[in-house]
């Protein structure tokens, strides 16, 4: 009986994205991934922002046009509000509000780590959503979080990073082993040709659900640090091991909260999100979950794991269908919780 479609934007960080969906189904799903970055091994905000600027326009135009329909189809505009960079956030919201009050259509609010999350319920053959209630880790280059998850909008913050996220953890790994940026996937590759239990790096120790990294990636700096000084060709020799042994330690801490989280809850329905979820390491470990633990665990298909704008146009319309709509006054906001 219903024809919605609603034109999701993220513009939180550093990739400009815009996804047209049509009831539950995904019709586009564009993203503009801002290179500049690399040069500088991190996201520079400054530059961010106007990359953005930049590209909106196009990305947009892309999505319709990928999408098959026009802008006076659409049904509303949703955006994300936040959590992200300030000046990242104010392009998207700014744009998402002129074009829902030109069009008169509603404009829907989307918390990005809500959204991580809701990419779940995107309809997608040969993925399954999960039941409620399930617990929801995301981990990626911002966020790492363990989420008690209720209902759609029935979300609990059970545990969370209290420094780095995991995804920062092997870039800045990957700093210090003079790998390219983002480190994660190079590391995922050599870690799968290298010994895990070669080198041992202690896990941090922090109470209940929440995680620390900045401590591991000290550990990773002095441990090269002694070895190159015995051995310059130490990295060069060792490679491979280092990046299994790194990985190895940051899998473990992530199963071992992931395993505490499920047995202070009850919950044996996992699922994962963001850019780290395409790690072959936690993959692995969540499968052997589901034997060991009797999880039954929920990976999204890629493209919607990475920061992407489809998981803001299924927020919109869970949101659409709530008449859950978003004031004019509303403003971007850097450290939206969930
Ligand atoms: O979700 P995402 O694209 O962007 C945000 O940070 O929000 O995640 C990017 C992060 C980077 O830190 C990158 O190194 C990491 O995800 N990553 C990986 C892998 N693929 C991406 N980390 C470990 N193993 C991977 N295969
Ligand atoms: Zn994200």
């Amino acid at each position: 009986s219903q024809n919605i479609y609603i034109l999701g934007i993220e513009s939180s960080c550093d990739d400009t994205a815009a996804s047209v969906i049509h009831n539950g189904n995904i019709l586009s799903n564009v993203i503009a991934s801002q290179k500049i970055h690399e040069e500088y091994g991190g996201v520079v905000p400054e530059l961010a922002s106007r990359a953005h600027q930049q590209n909106i326009v196009p990305v947009v135009d892309q999505a319709l046009k990928k999408a098959g329909i026009t802008k006076s189809q659409l049904h509303a505009i949703a955006f994300t509000r936040g959590p992200g960079l300030m000046g990242s956030l104010l392009v998207g919201t700014s744009f998402a509000k002129s074009l829902a009050f030109g069009l008169n259509i509603p404009l829907i609010d989307v918390n990005h780590m809500q959204a991580h999350i809701l990419a779940h319920f995107i309809n997608e053959a040969g993925y399954k959503k999960p039941p409620f209630p399930f617990l929801a880790m995301t981990i990626s280059g911002g966020h790492t979080q363990i989420v008690k998850v209720s209902d759609y909008f029935d979300m609990e913050v059970i545990g969370e990073t209290i420094d780095d996220a995991v995804g920062e953890a092997y870039d800045k790994s990957g700093k210090i082993l003079g790998l390219g940026y983002p480190a994660g996937p190079e590391i995922d590759k050599r870690a799968q040709l290298g010994n895990p239990k070669a080198f041992k790096f202690t896990k941090p120790k922090v109470d209940g659900l929440n995680f620390s990294f900045s401590g591991l990636k000290t550990a990773i700096l002095y441990f090269i640090q002694k070895e190159t000084k015995a051995n310059p060709n130490f990295i060069e020799e060792n490679i491979n091991d280092i990046c299994a042994s790194i990985q190895y330690t940051i899998i473990g801490i992530l199963i071992d909260k992931l395993k505490l989280a499920s047995k202070q809850t009850g919950i044996k329905h996992i699922a994962i999100g963001g850019g780290v979820s395409a790690n072959s390491g936690i993959r692995d470990a969540l499968k052997k979950g589901e034997q060991k633990f009797g999880w039954t665990t929920y990976v999204p298909k890629f493209e919607f794991t990475t920061d992407n704008a489809a998981m803001i146009a299924i927020v919109g319309y869970l949101k659409y269908l709530e008449s859950d709509y978003a004031s004019f006054n509303v403003t971007a906001s850097a450290r939206l919780k969930i």
